[in-house]
Protein backbone atom coordinates (compact mmCIF):
# COMPACT_ATOMS: atom_id res chain seq x y z
CA UNK A 1 0.00 0.00 0.00
CA UNK A 2 1.09 3.22 -0.80
CA UNK A 3 0.06 6.10 1.65
CA UNK A 4 1.31 9.47 -1.10
CA UNK A 5 -1.72 10.89 -2.32
CA UNK A 6 -1.94 13.35 -5.16
CA UNK A 7 -4.85 16.24 -4.59
CA UNK A 8 -5.90 17.33 -8.22
CA UNK A 9 -8.43 19.81 -9.08
CA UNK A 10 -10.27 20.01 -12.66
CA UNK A 11 -11.21 22.41 -14.28
CA UNK A 12 -13.42 21.71 -16.76
CA UNK A 13 -15.52 18.43 -17.25
CA UNK A 14 -16.00 18.39 -21.06
CA UNK A 15 -15.20 15.52 -23.20
CA UNK A 16 -11.23 15.54 -21.78
CA UNK A 17 -12.61 16.48 -18.38
CA UNK A 18 -14.79 13.52 -18.24
CA UNK A 19 -12.24 10.86 -19.68
CA UNK A 20 -9.01 12.40 -17.43
CA UNK A 21 -11.48 11.47 -14.52
CA UNK A 22 -12.26 8.07 -15.86
CA UNK A 23 -8.94 7.42 -16.62
CA UNK A 24 -7.79 8.02 -13.17
CA UNK A 25 -10.29 5.65 -11.55
CA UNK A 26 -10.03 2.93 -14.37
CA UNK A 27 -6.31 2.74 -13.70
CA UNK A 28 -5.84 3.47 -10.44
CA UNK A 29 -4.27 0.11 -9.53
CA UNK A 30 -1.57 -0.10 -12.56
CA UNK A 31 -1.58 3.82 -11.91
CA UNK A 32 -0.08 3.85 -7.93
CA UNK A 33 2.12 0.44 -8.94
CA UNK A 34 3.85 2.59 -11.44
CA UNK A 35 4.40 5.74 -10.05
CA UNK A 36 4.00 4.45 -5.66
CA UNK A 37 1.10 7.37 -5.92
CA UNK A 38 -2.69 7.49 -5.39
CA UNK A 39 -4.89 10.55 -7.16
CA UNK A 40 -7.55 11.71 -5.95
CA UNK A 41 -10.14 14.84 -7.72
CA UNK A 42 -11.13 16.76 -5.12
CA UNK A 43 -12.78 18.92 -6.65
CA UNK A 44 -13.90 20.31 -10.15
CA UNK A 45 -15.48 22.70 -12.07
CA UNK A 46 -18.31 22.72 -14.86
CA UNK A 47 -20.32 25.09 -16.52
CA UNK A 48 -23.32 22.30 -15.70
CA UNK A 49 -22.79 20.47 -12.92
CA UNK A 50 -25.87 18.78 -12.78
CA UNK A 51 -25.29 16.82 -16.05
CA UNK A 52 -24.78 13.50 -16.19
CA UNK A 53 -21.04 12.39 -17.49
CA UNK A 54 -19.19 9.07 -18.19
CA UNK A 55 -17.00 8.83 -15.17
CA UNK A 56 -17.57 8.47 -11.30
CA UNK A 57 -17.56 11.88 -9.27
CA UNK A 58 -18.73 11.19 -6.11
CA UNK A 59 -16.99 12.50 -3.29
CA UNK A 60 -15.76 15.42 -5.61
CA UNK A 61 -16.62 19.00 -4.91
CA UNK A 62 -18.57 19.93 -7.72
CA UNK A 63 -18.40 24.32 -8.50
CA UNK A 64 -19.53 26.35 -11.64
CA UNK A 65 -16.88 28.92 -10.10
CA UNK A 66 -13.23 27.37 -11.46
CA UNK A 67 -11.35 30.19 -8.96
CA UNK A 68 -12.58 28.04 -6.07
CA UNK A 69 -11.11 24.71 -7.97
CA UNK A 70 -7.90 26.98 -7.44
CA UNK A 71 -8.20 27.79 -4.56
CA UNK A 72 -9.03 24.82 -3.08
CA UNK A 73 -6.50 22.46 -1.02
CA UNK A 74 -4.91 20.84 -4.09
CA UNK A 75 -1.06 19.75 -5.35
CA UNK A 76 -2.01 20.33 -8.98
CA UNK A 77 -4.34 21.91 -10.89
CA UNK A 78 -5.38 20.37 -14.30
CA UNK A 79 -6.95 23.21 -16.53
CA UNK A 80 -8.97 21.31 -19.48
CA UNK A 81 -11.63 24.20 -20.19
CA UNK A 82 -9.31 25.57 -23.44
CA UNK A 83 -9.37 29.28 -24.58
CA UNK A 84 -7.23 31.95 -24.04
CA UNK A 85 -8.47 34.88 -21.37
CA UNK A 86 -10.39 32.72 -18.44
CA UNK A 87 -7.36 30.04 -18.75
CA UNK A 88 -4.62 32.35 -18.45
CA UNK A 89 -6.52 34.01 -15.42
CA UNK A 90 -6.84 30.63 -13.81
CA UNK A 91 -3.09 29.37 -15.14
CA UNK A 92 -1.50 32.54 -13.04
CA UNK A 93 -3.46 31.91 -9.84
CA UNK A 94 -2.17 28.64 -9.47
CA UNK A 95 0.98 29.42 -10.35
CA UNK A 96 1.25 32.19 -8.20
CA UNK A 97 -0.01 29.92 -5.49
CA UNK A 98 3.33 27.73 -6.20
CA UNK A 99 0.55 24.94 -7.25
CA UNK A 100 1.78 22.87 -10.26
CA UNK A 101 -0.39 23.30 -13.34
CA UNK A 102 -1.29 20.70 -15.96
CA UNK A 103 -3.30 21.86 -18.90
CA UNK A 104 -4.33 20.56 -22.35
CA UNK A 105 -4.73 24.03 -23.75
CA UNK A 106 -2.62 24.88 -26.83
CA UNK A 107 -4.29 28.41 -27.54
CA UNK A 108 -3.09 28.69 -24.17
CA UNK A 109 0.98 27.77 -24.06
CA UNK A 110 1.14 29.22 -27.37
CA UNK A 111 -0.13 32.91 -26.81
CA UNK A 112 0.79 32.78 -23.21
CA UNK A 113 3.31 30.45 -22.52
CA UNK A 114 6.07 32.72 -22.01
CA UNK A 115 4.49 34.22 -19.59
CA UNK A 116 3.67 31.79 -17.78
CA UNK A 117 6.15 29.88 -17.41
CA UNK A 118 8.18 33.65 -16.20
CA UNK A 119 5.67 33.20 -13.52
CA UNK A 120 6.71 29.52 -12.79
CA UNK A 121 10.30 30.48 -12.34
CA UNK A 122 9.27 32.51 -9.55
CA UNK A 123 7.16 29.92 -7.62
CA UNK A 124 9.14 26.56 -8.45
CA UNK A 125 5.43 25.50 -9.80
CA UNK A 126 5.24 22.74 -12.67
CA UNK A 127 3.81 23.91 -16.07
CA UNK A 128 3.24 20.38 -18.30
CA UNK A 129 1.49 20.55 -21.26
CA UNK A 130 1.63 17.26 -23.44
CA UNK A 131 -1.90 17.01 -24.22
CA UNK A 132 -2.00 20.59 -25.93
CA UNK A 133 -0.03 18.81 -29.09
CA UNK A 134 -1.04 15.89 -31.17
CA UNK A 135 -3.33 14.47 -28.32
CA UNK A 136 -2.14 11.16 -27.54
CA UNK A 137 1.45 11.20 -28.82
CA UNK A 138 3.92 12.03 -26.21
CA UNK A 139 5.50 14.37 -29.10
CA UNK A 140 6.43 16.72 -26.36
CA UNK A 141 8.71 14.82 -24.30
CA UNK A 142 10.24 13.22 -27.41
CA UNK A 143 11.55 16.44 -28.01
CA UNK A 144 12.10 17.77 -24.91
CA UNK A 145 13.86 14.68 -23.35
CA UNK A 146 14.16 11.97 -26.24
CA UNK A 147 16.10 14.21 -28.71
CA UNK A 148 17.14 16.72 -26.25
CA UNK A 149 20.93 16.39 -27.71
CA UNK A 150 20.00 17.07 -31.01
CA UNK A 151 20.03 20.31 -32.98
CA UNK A 152 16.62 19.90 -35.05
CA UNK A 153 16.77 21.05 -38.46
CA UNK A 154 12.91 20.63 -39.53
CA UNK A 155 9.69 19.26 -38.07
CA UNK A 156 6.40 18.48 -39.91
CA UNK A 157 3.50 16.55 -39.91
CA UNK A 158 -0.31 16.68 -39.33
CA UNK A 159 -1.20 17.85 -36.05
CA UNK A 160 -4.83 18.62 -36.58
CA UNK A 161 -7.01 15.24 -36.45
CA UNK A 162 -10.18 17.42 -37.65
CA UNK A 163 -8.94 18.67 -41.01
CA UNK A 164 -7.32 15.07 -41.52
CA UNK A 165 -10.52 13.31 -40.58
CA UNK A 166 -12.24 15.96 -43.37
CA UNK A 167 -9.82 15.49 -45.82
CA UNK A 168 -9.65 11.60 -45.65
CA UNK A 169 -13.02 11.76 -45.80
CA UNK A 170 -13.67 13.62 -48.69
CA UNK A 171 -11.19 12.20 -50.80
CA UNK A 172 -11.71 8.04 -49.90
CA UNK A 173 -15.53 8.75 -49.47
CA UNK A 174 -16.34 12.19 -51.90
CA UNK A 175 -17.49 13.50 -49.04
CA UNK A 176 -19.14 16.75 -48.56
CA UNK A 177 -16.99 19.27 -46.48
CA UNK A 178 -20.04 20.37 -43.91
CA UNK A 179 -21.18 17.01 -43.51
CA UNK A 180 -17.97 15.82 -42.34
CA UNK A 181 -16.90 18.53 -40.05
CA UNK A 182 -20.27 17.88 -38.10
CA UNK A 183 -19.56 14.70 -37.57
CA UNK A 184 -16.20 15.30 -36.00
CA UNK A 185 -17.84 18.32 -33.97
CA UNK A 186 -20.20 15.39 -32.68
CA UNK A 187 -17.07 12.88 -32.23
CA UNK A 188 -15.44 15.46 -30.09
CA UNK A 189 -12.43 15.99 -32.35
CA UNK A 190 -13.28 19.24 -32.87
CA UNK A 191 -12.18 22.59 -31.18
CA UNK A 192 -15.95 24.79 -29.17
CA UNK A 193 -15.04 26.72 -32.55
CA UNK A 194 -14.44 24.53 -35.44
CA UNK A 195 -12.96 27.73 -37.77
CA UNK A 196 -9.55 27.10 -35.32
CA UNK A 197 -9.53 23.44 -36.72
CA UNK A 198 -10.62 24.02 -40.57
CA UNK A 199 -8.37 28.01 -40.33
CA UNK A 200 -5.40 26.33 -38.93
CA UNK A 201 -5.53 28.26 -36.18
CA UNK A 202 -5.49 25.50 -34.06
CA UNK A 203 -2.71 23.27 -35.89
CA UNK A 204 -0.92 27.07 -35.57
CA UNK A 205 -1.25 26.54 -31.46
CA UNK A 206 0.61 23.62 -31.54
CA UNK A 207 3.07 23.83 -34.30
CA UNK A 208 4.47 27.34 -32.16
CA UNK A 209 4.88 25.03 -29.14
CA UNK A 210 6.51 22.75 -31.12
CA UNK A 211 8.98 24.67 -32.76
CA UNK A 212 9.86 26.41 -29.54
CA UNK A 213 10.73 22.91 -28.19
CA UNK A 214 12.84 21.66 -31.35
CA UNK A 215 14.86 24.91 -31.41
CA UNK A 216 15.14 26.64 -28.01
CA UNK A 217 13.66 29.70 -28.86
CA UNK A 218 10.60 31.56 -26.88
CA UNK A 219 6.76 30.73 -28.40
CA UNK A 220 5.95 33.04 -31.06
CA UNK A 221 2.49 32.67 -31.93
CA UNK A 222 2.16 36.13 -33.80
CA UNK A 223 5.24 34.75 -36.16
CA UNK A 224 3.27 31.72 -37.65
CA UNK A 225 2.24 31.62 -41.61
CA UNK A 226 -1.11 30.09 -41.17
CA UNK A 227 -3.69 29.15 -43.90
CA UNK A 228 -6.68 26.49 -43.90
CA UNK A 229 -8.76 23.77 -45.77
CA UNK A 230 -11.84 26.07 -46.52
CA UNK A 231 -10.65 26.78 -50.14
CA UNK A 232 -10.08 22.92 -51.19
CA UNK A 233 -12.48 21.70 -53.54
CA UNK A 234 -13.32 17.54 -54.06
CA UNK A 235 -11.51 18.99 -57.27
CA UNK A 236 -8.21 19.64 -56.10
CA UNK A 237 -8.13 16.37 -53.93
CA UNK A 238 -8.97 14.43 -57.24
CA UNK A 239 -6.87 16.05 -59.33
CA UNK A 240 -3.29 15.97 -56.71
CA UNK A 241 -4.37 12.17 -56.68
CA UNK A 242 -4.34 12.28 -60.35
CA UNK A 243 -0.70 14.25 -60.36
CA UNK A 244 0.50 11.42 -57.23
CA UNK A 245 -0.28 13.49 -54.55
CA UNK A 246 -2.77 13.16 -51.31
CA UNK A 247 -3.69 16.38 -50.03
CA UNK A 248 -3.03 16.59 -46.55
CA UNK A 249 -3.18 19.91 -43.80
CA UNK A 250 1.20 19.73 -42.01
CA UNK A 251 2.53 22.07 -39.76
CA UNK A 252 5.84 22.52 -40.75
CA UNK A 253 9.16 24.46 -39.05
CA UNK A 254 12.47 24.55 -40.51
CA UNK A 255 15.13 26.20 -39.54
CA UNK A 256 17.22 27.79 -42.32
CA UNK A 257 20.16 30.16 -42.70
CA UNK A 258 18.03 33.24 -43.39
CA UNK A 259 16.00 32.30 -40.36
CA UNK A 260 12.95 30.00 -39.19
CA UNK A 261 9.90 28.91 -41.18
CA UNK A 262 6.46 28.53 -39.42
CA UNK A 263 3.89 27.46 -41.40
CA UNK A 264 0.72 25.88 -41.32
CA UNK A 265 -1.20 25.25 -45.02
CA UNK A 266 -2.77 22.65 -46.87
CA UNK A 267 0.28 20.23 -49.19
CA UNK A 268 0.34 18.00 -51.27
CA UNK A 269 1.95 15.13 -49.99
CA UNK A 270 3.73 12.52 -52.74
CA UNK A 271 1.43 9.34 -51.80
CA UNK A 272 3.99 6.59 -51.20
CA UNK A 273 5.70 9.14 -48.17
CA UNK A 274 4.22 7.68 -44.32
CA UNK A 275 2.60 10.58 -44.03
CA UNK A 276 0.40 10.05 -47.20
CA UNK A 277 -0.65 7.17 -45.27
CA UNK A 278 -1.73 8.86 -42.26
CA UNK A 279 -5.47 9.30 -42.32
CA UNK A 280 -8.86 9.76 -40.61
CA UNK A 281 -8.08 11.50 -36.48
CA UNK A 282 -4.50 9.96 -36.76
CA UNK A 283 -1.92 12.53 -36.50
CA UNK A 284 1.68 12.07 -37.09
CA UNK A 285 5.39 14.28 -36.88
CA UNK A 286 8.48 13.78 -38.04
CA UNK A 287 11.40 15.23 -36.72
CA UNK A 288 14.90 15.60 -38.02
CA UNK A 289 17.89 15.89 -35.50
CA UNK A 290 21.66 16.04 -36.93
CA UNK A 291 22.58 13.08 -34.81
CA UNK A 292 19.69 10.88 -34.38
CA UNK A 293 18.37 11.61 -38.56
CA UNK A 294 14.94 11.27 -39.44
CA UNK A 295 12.04 10.38 -36.83
CA UNK A 296 8.37 9.91 -36.71
CA UNK A 297 6.01 9.53 -34.26
CA UNK A 298 1.86 8.87 -34.73
CA UNK A 299 -1.27 8.26 -32.74
CA UNK A 300 -4.67 9.47 -32.37
CA UNK A 301 -4.79 13.14 -32.16
CA UNK A 302 -7.92 13.83 -30.57
CA UNK A 303 -10.33 12.53 -28.91
CA UNK A 304 -11.10 11.77 -24.93
CA UNK A 305 -8.96 8.77 -24.28
CA UNK A 306 -6.05 9.91 -26.28
CA UNK A 307 -6.05 13.24 -25.24
CA UNK A 308 -7.08 12.20 -21.41
CA UNK A 309 -4.16 9.59 -21.86
CA UNK A 310 -1.20 12.65 -22.22
CA UNK A 311 -2.90 14.75 -19.26
CA UNK A 312 -2.53 12.01 -17.10
CA UNK A 313 0.80 11.06 -18.17
CA UNK A 314 1.37 15.00 -16.95
CA UNK A 315 0.09 14.78 -13.60
CA UNK A 316 1.81 11.33 -12.64
CA UNK A 317 5.22 13.16 -14.07
CA UNK A 318 4.39 16.07 -11.74
CA UNK A 319 3.35 13.57 -8.85
CA UNK A 320 6.88 11.81 -9.48
CA UNK A 321 8.69 15.60 -8.82
CA UNK A 322 6.60 16.68 -5.76
CA UNK A 323 8.89 17.65 -3.49
CA UNK A 324 12.36 17.88 -5.17
CA UNK A 325 14.10 20.94 -5.84
CA UNK A 326 13.51 23.46 -8.39
CA UNK A 327 16.82 22.23 -9.91
CA UNK A 328 16.31 18.83 -10.43
CA UNK A 329 12.69 19.08 -11.92
CA UNK A 330 12.23 18.85 -15.99
CA UNK A 331 12.38 22.65 -17.32
CA UNK A 332 8.62 23.86 -17.62
CA UNK A 333 9.70 25.71 -20.78
CA UNK A 334 11.81 24.45 -24.53
CA UNK A 335 14.34 27.55 -23.93
CA UNK A 336 16.01 29.62 -21.07
CA UNK A 337 15.29 33.06 -20.82
CA UNK A 338 18.49 35.15 -21.32
CA UNK A 339 20.22 32.22 -23.26
CA UNK A 340 17.67 31.83 -26.13
CA UNK A 341 16.52 34.57 -28.15
CA UNK A 342 13.29 35.36 -30.45
CA UNK A 343 14.49 33.55 -33.94
CA UNK A 344 13.90 35.88 -36.93
CA UNK A 345 10.60 34.22 -38.44
CA UNK A 346 10.34 34.19 -42.36
CA UNK A 347 7.87 35.97 -44.09
CA UNK A 348 6.09 33.71 -46.78
CA UNK A 349 7.69 35.35 -49.64
CA UNK A 350 10.93 34.09 -48.48
CA UNK A 351 9.49 30.13 -48.87
CA UNK A 352 10.85 28.00 -51.86
CA UNK A 353 8.66 24.95 -52.48
CA UNK A 354 7.46 23.10 -55.38
CA UNK A 355 3.63 24.27 -56.05
CA UNK A 356 0.57 23.01 -57.13
CA UNK A 357 -1.06 25.29 -60.04
CA UNK A 358 -4.64 25.20 -61.03
CA UNK A 359 -6.33 27.19 -63.62
CA UNK A 360 -9.50 27.37 -66.19
CA UNK A 361 -7.93 27.83 -69.37
CA UNK A 362 -10.58 28.88 -72.64
CA UNK A 363 -10.10 25.45 -74.82
CA UNK A 364 -8.09 26.75 -77.61
CA UNK A 365 -5.20 26.59 -79.75
CA UNK A 366 -2.21 28.12 -78.02
CA UNK A 367 -3.57 28.60 -74.59
CA UNK A 368 -1.26 25.43 -73.31
CA UNK A 369 1.83 27.25 -75.16
CA UNK A 370 0.50 30.83 -73.15
CA UNK A 371 0.44 29.53 -70.12
CA UNK A 372 3.85 27.85 -70.50
CA UNK A 373 5.72 31.09 -71.77
CA UNK A 374 4.52 33.19 -68.65
CA UNK A 375 5.94 30.40 -66.60
CA UNK A 376 9.16 30.45 -68.67
CA UNK A 377 9.78 34.42 -68.61
CA UNK A 378 8.74 34.10 -64.67
CA UNK A 379 11.90 31.32 -64.68
CA UNK A 380 9.03 29.31 -63.51
CA UNK A 381 9.88 25.59 -64.36
CA UNK A 382 6.92 22.41 -64.81
CA UNK A 383 7.42 19.54 -63.54
CA UNK A 384 3.86 17.70 -64.47
CA UNK A 385 0.83 18.57 -65.89
CA UNK A 386 -2.55 17.50 -65.78
CA UNK A 387 -5.68 18.52 -68.53
CA UNK A 388 -9.58 18.10 -68.20
CA UNK A 389 -11.13 18.66 -71.54
CA UNK A 390 -14.63 21.13 -70.14
CA UNK A 391 -17.38 19.98 -68.55
CA UNK A 392 -20.88 20.65 -69.25
CA UNK A 393 -21.79 24.12 -70.63
CA UNK A 394 -17.94 25.31 -69.65
CA UNK A 395 -15.96 26.84 -72.33
CA UNK A 396 -13.25 26.20 -70.28
CA UNK A 397 -10.36 23.45 -70.00
CA UNK A 398 -8.82 22.43 -66.10
CA UNK A 399 -5.48 22.59 -66.17
CA UNK A 400 -3.39 21.38 -62.70
CA UNK A 401 0.41 21.67 -62.76
CA UNK A 402 3.39 20.49 -60.38
CA UNK A 403 6.36 23.50 -60.82
CA UNK A 404 9.86 22.61 -59.96
CA UNK A 405 11.20 24.30 -56.61
CA UNK A 406 10.68 28.00 -57.21
CA UNK A 407 10.46 31.25 -54.20
CA UNK A 408 7.34 31.95 -53.60
CA UNK A 409 7.20 35.86 -54.22
CA UNK A 410 9.12 34.96 -57.40
CA UNK A 411 5.69 32.18 -58.19
CA UNK A 412 2.99 34.95 -57.27
CA UNK A 413 4.66 37.10 -59.61
CA UNK A 414 4.14 34.70 -62.26
CA UNK A 415 0.29 34.02 -60.99
CA UNK A 416 -0.59 37.62 -61.43
CA UNK A 417 0.65 37.11 -65.05
CA UNK A 418 -1.24 34.43 -65.54
CA UNK A 419 -4.60 35.99 -64.01
CA UNK A 420 -3.94 38.70 -66.32
CA UNK A 421 -4.14 36.29 -69.97
CA UNK A 422 -7.56 36.47 -71.76
CA UNK A 423 -7.63 32.81 -72.18
CA UNK A 424 -7.31 32.33 -68.18
CA UNK A 425 -10.84 32.40 -66.60
CA UNK A 426 -10.95 33.40 -62.67
CA UNK A 427 -8.24 32.84 -60.39
CA UNK A 428 -5.24 30.78 -60.37
CA UNK A 429 -4.94 28.26 -57.16
CA UNK A 430 -2.03 27.35 -55.86
CA UNK A 431 -1.03 25.09 -53.25
CA UNK A 432 2.56 23.61 -51.80
CA UNK A 433 3.96 20.92 -52.23
CA UNK A 434 5.96 19.12 -49.35
CA UNK A 435 8.93 18.33 -48.93
CA UNK A 436 10.28 16.51 -46.17
N1 LIG B 1 -9.47 19.97 -32.54
C1 LIG B 1 -8.25 19.30 -32.30
C2 LIG B 1 -7.95 18.39 -33.49
C3 LIG B 1 -8.32 18.52 -31.03
O1 LIG B 1 -8.86 18.13 -34.28
O2 LIG B 1 -6.82 17.96 -33.65
C4 LIG B 1 -7.00 18.05 -30.52
O3 LIG B 1 -6.15 19.12 -30.24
Amino acid sequence: MTDKTVRLGVLGLGTVGAGTVKLLQDNAESIAAKTGARFTVVAASARDITKQRDCDLEGVTLTTDPFEVVNADVDVVVELIGGYDLARELALAAIQQGKHFVTANKALIAKHGNELFAEAEKTGALVAYEASVAGGIPVIKALREGLAGNEISQLAGIINGTTNFILTEMRDKGRDFADVLAEAQALGYAEADPTFDVGGIDAAHKLVILTSLAFGIPLNFDGAYIEGIEAITTEDVNLAGELGYKLKHLGIARQTEAGVEMRVHPALVPESHLIAKVDGVMNAVLVNGNFVGETLYYGPGAGAGPTASAVVADILDVARQLGSAKENTIANSGYTAGLSNAAEVLPAEAFNCEYYLKLSVQDESGALAQVTSVLADASVSIDAVVQHEPKGESACATLALITHEVNEAQLNTAIQALEGLDIVAGNVTRMRVASF
